[in-house]
Order: C-alpha cells, then sequence, then structure tokens
C-alpha cells in the first residue's frame, strides 16, 4: 500500500526529498506481484490503479517510454482489467507481451493481413480479427464484453501501420480514434455501474491525436480536437483509465494534459519539462527542484520520476518485459475509405469559386483560414471527374482560378 499521511499531517509540507538512490520499486520485481511494499513514500501509488485517473508519461525519444506503457498494461492485466493497447506503427513492441501473457487479440482491417515471420510461443493463443474501420462499434466495442468473460482480456488495436501513403490517410488516424474512443464511451456509459468492465487504454504517442492548438498535423486534427477533449474529459466516468505517451510536454494540447492527474517522466531535457514541473512540483523547495531537473536530463534504463495528482514525487524503477518472441509481417492498405471524400465546405468553395468569388470572400464564407481554402480548392481540383466537368463548364481556367489575384497597385 502507498503510503498516504493523513490530511491534516505535517508530512504534506515535508520537503525532505525522496531518494533517488533507493527508488521505489513500483510493481515488485520479479514480474509477479511482489509483497506490498513496506517503507514509506510520499507519493500515491494506488492512483495508478484507480479509474478517476488518467495518466501521462513523457520522455525523449528511446527513453522507455513505450516499454513502460507495456509493463503498466501487464500490471493492469494481472489486476483483472481488459486492457487496450494502441499500435503506432513503431517497433511492434507489444509482442513483448507474448511473453507474459497467455492470451491476445490482435485487431487488423479488413483487407489488411498479418503473417508471423517467427511465430510466437506455443503456449500464447492468439485471435487475429478483422475489422471495418467504418464501423467499428458493431465490429471491435460491441464484442469486447464477450471477449472479456472469455478470458481476452489484451487487445492491439492495428489502424496505423495499413493507412495509405498520402497526406489525407493522416487524417483518418484522428478520426479513426475520435469514432473508436467515442464508441467506447456510448457503449460502457449504457452499461449500469455494477457491470462495467474496468478498461485500461494504453494510447502510445498520444501527441499524433491531441497536438496543441496551432501544431496539428492536418486540419482534421485541428477539428477534432475540442471532440477529443470531451471525449477524455467522460471516459473516466465509466471506468475507462488511459495512459498516453508523448515526446515532449508541449506536444500534448494543454486541455489533455489538465484530464490527466499522473505524470511520469522518463529521460527529459530541462527546457521541455521545466515550467510543467514547476507547476506540479509546487511542495518542494528550489534546490530539490533543480536536482531533479538535472537528474531528469539522464536517467538510467528503467528509472523515471512519478508525481502524483497532489504534486508528490518519487523516484521510480521498472523492469522491461523480455525481448519480442515473435515478429510479425504486414501487408495490405485500408480501402478508400466508405466515407464521404468531399464534404459541405468543398461544396461550398466550388459553387463559390464558379461564381467569380475571391478566395478571400469564399474563406469568410465557409469560415476557414485562406490557406486552408486554397488546399481544399486544390484537392477539388485534382479529382479527375470533377476537373473534368470544371473544364465543360467552361468555368475560369483552373490554373487562372488558383493564382492569387494581384494586389492592388501591383
Ligand atoms: N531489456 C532492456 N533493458 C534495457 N534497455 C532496453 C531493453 N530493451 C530495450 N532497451 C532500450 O530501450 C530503448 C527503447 O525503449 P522504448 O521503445 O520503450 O522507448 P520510447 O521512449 O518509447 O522511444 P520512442 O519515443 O522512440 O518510441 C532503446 O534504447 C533500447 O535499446
Ligand atoms: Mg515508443
Amino acid at each position: 500500500m502507498a503510503f498516504r499521511p493523513s490530511f491534516d499531517s505535517d508530512l504534506w509540507w515535508e520537503i525532505r526529498p525522496p531518494s533517488f538512490e533507493e527508488p521505489l520499486d513500483l510493481f515488485g520485481e520479479p514480474l509477479e506481484l511482489g509483497e506490498p511494499i513496506d517503507y514509506a513514500y510520499f507519493s500515491d501509488t494506488s492512483a495508478i490503479w484507480d479509474s478517476e485517473y488518467h495518466g501521462q508519461i513523457f520522455g525523449v525519444p528511446r527513453s522507455g517510454k513505450t516499454n513502460f506503457l507495456l509493463r503498466l498494461e501487464y500490471e493492469f492485466l494481472k489486476r483483472g482489467w481488459l486492457v487496450i493497447h494502441r499500435d503506432d506503427m513503431d517497433t511492434y513492441n507489444w509482442l513483448r507481451m507474448l511473453n507474459v501473457i497467455k492470451k491476445i487479440v490482435v485487431w487488423v482491417p479488413k483487407g489488411c493481413k498479418l503473417s508471423w515471420y517467427k511465430p510466437p510461443p506455443a503456449d500464447v493463443e492468439v485471435k487475429i480479427k478483422h475489422y471495418e474501420p467504418d464501423n467499428i462499434y458493431a465490429d471491435i466495442i460491441q464484442k469486447l464484453s464477450g471477449a472479456y468473460a472469455k478470458g481476452w482480456r489484451y487487445h492491439v488495436i492495428m489502424y496505423d501501420s495499413f493507412i495509405g501513403h498520402n497526406y489525407e490517410s493522416l487524417a483518418n488516424i484522428v478520426r479513426f480514434y475520435c469514432d473508436f474512443l467515442l464508441g467506447l464511451i456510448s457503449w460502457a456509459a449504457r452499461r449500469p455501474y455494477e457491470r462495467k468492465i474496468p478498461i485500461m487504454l494504453g494510447y502510445d504517442e498520444l501527441n499524433d491525436l491531441i497536438p496543441p492548438r496551432g501544431k496539428s498535423i492536418t486540419e482534421t486534427h485541428e477539428n477534432l480536437r475540442e471532440a477529443l477533449v470531451f471525449t477524455l474529459r467522460k471516459i473516466g466516468k465509466h471506468k475507462i483509465k488511459i495512459f498516453g505517451t508523448a515526446h515532449r510536454v508541449n506536444q500534448v494540447a494543454p486541455d489533455i494534459r489538465a484530464q490527466a492527474h499522473l505524470f511520469f517522466f522518463t529521460t527529459t531535457p530541462v527546457h521541455d519539462a521545466y515550467d510543467f514541473l514547476n507547476k506540479l512540483l509546487i511542495y518542494i523547495d528550489n534546490e530539490t527542484f533543480f536536482t531533479i531537473l538535472k537528474r531528469l536530463r539522464y536517467l538510467p534504463t528503467g528509472y523515471l520520476l512519478y508525481i502524483d495528482y497532489r504534486g508528490m514525487y518519487d523516484w521510480a524503477k521498472f523492469n522491461y518485459l523480455p525481448e519480442p518472441p515473435a515478429e510479425i509481417e504486414l501487408s495490405g492498405t485500408i480501402g478508400l475509405s466508405r466515407r464521404k471524400q468531399f464534404d459541405e465546405k468543398d461544396i461550398a468553395i466550388l459553387i463559390l469559386r464558379l461564381q467569380g468569388y475571391t478566395f478571400r470572400d469564399i474563406a469568410d464564407a465557409v469560415d476557414l483560414s485562406l490557406s486552408t481554402t486554397y488546399k481544399r480548392w486544390y484537392k477539388i481540383t485534382e479529382n479527375d471527374a470533377l476537373y473534368t466537368a470544371l473544364v465543360k463548364a467552361e468555368a475560369t481556367p483552373i490554373e487562372r482560378m488558383v493564382k492569387k489575384r494581384p494586389r492592388r497597385g501591383e
């Protein structure tokens, strides 16, 4: 049990720093649940298992974020949770899980293929299930409770590895996961509290999904940000808990950071973490604060800084799961989405442009920025059928239409 001072205890104001030399053994090694830790720590580690709290893992590339996430997932599995892991097109680190669990479901989009280059251990049952990306509610989410009841508690969602090789397909990632999260909430919300399944969602590279304003990868990211914030706000109420990883504090939208209560830092440079840690670690004196920052610049493998929901911290360590015992090979791409390729705004742009309006006026009319309006217009003209129709309609030659109008006086 984690040590928890009483509400009026002086310990809340205690500034003696937890020891770096003797870090908190987060999960009790070896991999099986160890004896409860019998010495006192300031942070509340029981919050990790409390469905009310979400967590964020920060750290530079190759600092062990994904490995820590996997280790956490494993601990949740041991505690009877259903765990969903988002595969982020990285090195398929989740295959490490095949060392320690006996059942795993891998969700692969229809028309795409996962085959084994090196097969999983004989005693591990792997189910490869196909889903239609536009129908995830029926194809995946509604099947989770049945799977859970039958002991299939570790689910890997593969999507990113099968998107097409173009800019537009990036937007599909965020659409897909927004639908996925919304589906998960509405499914969980319908179940009586007693019957809700505790779900831990391990979302590797959360920054892909919810970058801060102005840093969006695509327009869809920008548009869906509020929807995702809304979703994450609701999710904790239904026994669904998210742990996300990101490289830098500033890569994740502040609204999302505000939804997380627990923070884990692997190696993190000072300039990335300074402001944020300054706000989190309100109880400590300056000297300790700077010691923490200096240590964070280079942490040994398997070390991290854990900060709980009240700003209490501990240095902690964990063991990596063993190397993946299997290897996969993937083929296929997700077919063109059945979603509409053009939306209302594209249609408005098309019509207004045919009427001879300027891009500036059109941008105002459809409430988009000038550059986005241009981009959308290009997308329209890149469609062969539309291009031909525009030419037939004897509209102003396309090339000339997209040219900027000369400024007055030019
Ligand atoms: N068993 C192990 N013990 C110690 N270090 C390991 C072990 N297995 C892998 N590593 C090291 O861990 C690092 C990769 O860890 P991981 O993929 O979790 O990092 P990450 O922070 O998720 O990186 P990225 O941001 O690139 O996804 C590599 O530097 C690798 O050499
Ligand atoms: Mg990683």
